[in-house]
């Protein structure tokens, strides 16, 4: 009979049959899916995976810290924490096409985790957290969420490894039960998506430093609230956005310009179509409030009320 159980020890087997005293090297975002092969290979293989954190820069607060925190000191894993901002936030400079920053996120990634496989001796295999769904969307029109970049397609010819996807039966609830069944916390195998590019394409046009900042701490402050107030349990996707203009405000008695941070909640099964959360007016203040105290250089505070379509759940 199938159960979770039975898969994973079925999968186990598998993998050490598959893998033997070889390495297994792996991209570890923290997203659900990397994190769930992540703890099946840690299961399987121990001290043969290799995983590879990349910090792109655009990581929401405290996201890098948590996954080695995690998967370093809780789960023992072999795990290389690469912090490349600096060379991320460099090639981003000045670029304000959001498909020309996908681009540079995308190749950046790729090329980060190349310089890391060749630092490593005798890799054989490569890990990867595809699942079902995207082998039935791949070659699909939704190329925006297909997760090029996670899925490290584009190595070159020398670095090619022998795949290993323990999850690609598997479905996106049943990957999370069987995350909870390997003893992930329950924050990392529920937590809401989040796009590969991650804060870039929603600090919107040409990506400054002060303004990721103040996306990064607002939309901290808008995922407190929510758990406070139950949300996170409830609405599928929430974050902010930070828009590349100033807007007019008040501090201290004198006019000074500030961002404007909107605030993004929606519901939706597939992501092909959305409808907005209707936060309470309490809780929107209140985030409100929070940020504007909290994060000097915003000024305004706005709620997105536009359904997908005609607008997409990002906002570029
Ligand atoms: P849109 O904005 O097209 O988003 O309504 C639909 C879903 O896809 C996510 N998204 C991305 N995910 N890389 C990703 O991995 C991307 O470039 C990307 N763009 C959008 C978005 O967060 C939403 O869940």
């Amino acid at each position: 009979n199938w159960n979770m159980k039975n898969f994973i020890e079925d999968q186990v087997e598998l993998i050490r049959k598959q893998v033997g005293d070889k390495k297994v090297l792996l991209a570890l975002s923290g997203g659900v899916d990397s994190s769930v092969v992540a703890a099946m290979l840690i299961k399987a293989i121990g001290q043969q995976l290799v995983c590879v954190h990349v910090n792109h820069g655009l990581m929401r607060k405290n996201e890098s810290e948590s996954v080695v925190k995690i998967f370093r000191d809780e789960l023992h894993a072999n795990l290389i924490y690469v912090d490349a901002t600096e060379r991320f936030l460099g090639k981003l400079e000045n670029v304000a096409d959001p498909e020309e920053k996908r681009k540079i996120i995308g190749g950046e990634f790729i090329r980060v985790f190349e310089e890391e496989a060749r630092k490593l001796e005798g890799i054989d295999f490569l890990g990867q957290g595809t699942i079902y769904p995207d082998i039935i969307e791949s070659g699909t029109k939704t190329a925006k969420c297909v997760k090029s970049h996670h899925n490290v397609g584009g190595l070159p010819e020398d670095l090619q490894f022998e795949l290993v996807e323990p999850l690609k039966q598997l479905f996106k609830d049943e990957v999370r039960a069987c995350g909870i069944e390997l003893g992930l916390p329950h924050d990392m195998v529920y937590r809401q998506p989040f796009p590969g590019p991650g804060l870039g394409v929603r600090c919107l046009g040409a990506i400054t430093r002060d303004r990721l900042e103040a996306l990064r701490e607002s939309d901290a402050i808008l995922r407190e609230e929510f758990a406070e107030a139950g949300l996170d349990k409830k609405v599928w996707q929430y974050f902010t956005v930070v828009p590349d203009f100033k807007a007019v405000g008040v501090r201290d008695n004198a006019r000074s310009m500030g961002y404007m941070v909107v605030i993004r909640a929606v519901n939706t099964i597939d992501a092909m179509t959305a409808s907005i959360e209707r936060i309470d007016y309490d809780i929107l203040e209140k985030i409100c409030a929070r940020i504007t105290a909290e994060v000097p250089s915003v000024s305004r505070v706005c709620y997105e009320i536009t359904p997908k379509p005609v607008a997409t759940i990002e906002f570029e």
